[in-house]
């Protein structure tokens, strides 16, 4: 195991978080996974518990950061860092809990733990940087306000990193995950068209991240689909219903 590459992913408790794990042990990966859900840890470590490492991180928390430091001492170093948690939910009544917990867990738990990742990178001399966002930061979806813009924040604050890192000569690779909907927990079961399956999705994450990609939306159609509605006026896209 000594040789083995380390990747820490938060937010593997479920979902395509969950599938990626799968497939870094398959590949014989040394694996840090944190959430929230402990008993879920616990069972996905017993699966494999001489390659996986758990810690219980809620990315809202201040002691985040230490915890992080601590699995990654577990897991005996970082070669890649995945984030994967995030919230979001529909919220066309502006329900102001849902609006304000997404901007905590998207954006001030996604820096703070982006930032960890960073510094130790930064100190160790390099390694990968790669986030889940999403389609839902390309453009502002009326149906989900937080989330679409805590998604385009996490678009922004990574093309922002990978520039400082290359002003500081950090030879930091970043990578920003955009997928299109998933059938995940996420969703709560409301209705999305084109859902893909969160074992396909993280087939396609796993070799985003092997190919070093700056940015990867997946799939293919959801790419032709960004790809057009950023056309879209915005006089003609606040009349689009995009959601149901
Ligand atoms: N599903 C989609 O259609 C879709 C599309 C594009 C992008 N994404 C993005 O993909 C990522 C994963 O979502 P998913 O679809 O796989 O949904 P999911 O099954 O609900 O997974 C979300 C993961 O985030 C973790 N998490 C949530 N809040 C957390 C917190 N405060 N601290 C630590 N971990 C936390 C959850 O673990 P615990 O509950 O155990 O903490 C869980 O492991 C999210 O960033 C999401 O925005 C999803």
């Amino acid at each position: 195991m000594a040789s083995a590459r380390k990747i820490i992913i938060i937010g593997a408790t479920s979902g395509i978080g969950y599938e990626i794990t799968q497939l870094y042990r398959k590949q014989g990966w040394r694996i840090g996974i944190a959430g929230r859900r402990t008993e879920l840890l616990a069972k996905i470590r017993s699966e494999a518990p001489d390659q996986i490492e758990t810690a219980q991180i809620d990315i809202t928390c201040q002691d985040a950061p230490n915890k992080l430091a601590e699995l990654i001492d577990k897991v005996g170093g970082m070669d890649v860092f995945l984030l994967s948690s995030g919230i979001g939910s529909q919220n066309r009544d502006l329900n102001p809990d849902i609006e304000l917990s997404t901007v905590q867990t998207n954006t001030v738990g996604f820096t703070r733990m982006v930032v960890a990742a960073y510094d130790y990178f930064k100190r160790q001399g390099g390694g990968q940087l790669a986030v889940i966002s999403s389609i839902a930061g390309t453009k502002g979806l009326g149906a989900a306000p937080s989330y679409s813009a805590t998604k385009r924040y996490q678009n922004t604050y990574i093309e922002a990193l990978d520039q400082l890192a290359r002003m500081e000569k950090l030879p930091i690779v970043f990578t920003d995950i955009r997928p299109g909907f998933v059938k995940t927990d996420l969703l709560k079961n409301d209705k999305y068209p084109m859902l893909m399956s969160p074992q396909y999705v993280a087939r396609k994450i796993v070799k985003a991240i092997e190919r070093k990609k700056r940015h990867s939306v997946i799939d293919w159609k959801y790419a032709v689909l960004v790809f057009l509605w950023k056309l879209i006026p915005n006089v003609v896209w606040r009349r689009l219903p995009i959601h149901n």
